[in-house]
């Protein structure tokens, strides 16, 4: 690709999909793949996954279809997934203790380096080879090994005075399983934003419907 080429947001979200899927492709050993069989797989439209793919130089051969791993490796350099951003998560109750066990951060790009929580009882505990530090230690640890990115999995009424810490504190990115707006306070702020019940409530819509 193109360096500095802009891709929309819209295309941007149906990346990591397809990074997935051809993830999987990968795997089980497949070269290539039409664009009529990625659709088919992937439910969306032959020319929707023709357009977005064309965004970064289509690499779809008339009569061969696309190169699974050439596609797979551009995708995953269009989404820094070779980067170590270090991040910290904040929170290590049920979710985010999940997410940290189950999350593979390194493989998306990220560095898990420090986890937080407010909970004394928790100090100590070992999460993914991490030990659990007293939310106290924050400013310092910041200090010393400069994450970029936080993972928020704490409730909501604590969200708005951690942020505000760690915006003082340079985090760039928030990985944001709360449901504080973040953005509308902080709109400098890179946020991505997770709400599974928006999905569950999907899920419901389609039911109905
Ligand atoms: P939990 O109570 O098991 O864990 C929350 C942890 O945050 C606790 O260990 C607590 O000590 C810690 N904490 C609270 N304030 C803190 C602070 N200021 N600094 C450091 N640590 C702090 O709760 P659970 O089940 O892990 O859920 C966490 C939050 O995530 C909930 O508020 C829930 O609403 C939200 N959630 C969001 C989902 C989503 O899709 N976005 C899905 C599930 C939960």
């Amino acid at each position: 690709m193109k360096k500095n080429s802009y891709i929309s947001l819209p295309v941007i979200k149906r990346l990591p999909r397809y990074y997935r899927f051809l993830g999987i492709l990968k795997k089980n050993g497949t070269e290539k793949i039409s664009s009529n069989e990625l659709s088919r797989q992937m439910g969306l439209t032959a020319s929707q996954i023709r357009q977005d793919l064309n965004c970064f130089g289509g690499f779809g051969q008339q009569g061969y279809g696309y190169n699974i791993e050439q596609l797979y490796a551009e995708i995953g350099n269009i989404l820094g997934v070779n980067n170590k951003i270090p991040t910290i998560l904040i929170g290590a109750g049920n979710l985010g203790k999940a997410i940290a066990t189950h999350m593979e951060f390194s493989e998306r790009g990220f560095d898990l380096i420090g986890v937080f929580d407010r909970n004394e009882a928790l100090a100590g505990q070992m999460i993914k080879g991490l030990p659990i530090r007293h939310i106290s230690g924050l400013y310092n640890f910041c200090k010393d090994n400069s994450p970029a990115v936080a993972v928020l999995c704490i409730p909501e009424e604590s969200a708005k005075e951690i942020v505000e810490q760690l915006v003082k504190l340079n985090i760039k990115g928030i990985w944001n399983f709360t449901h504080y707006n973040i953005s509308a306070e902080y709109p400098f702020l890179s946020v991505e934003n997770v709400h599974l019940s928006d999905s569950l409530m999907t899920l419901s819509y389609q039911l109905n419907n």
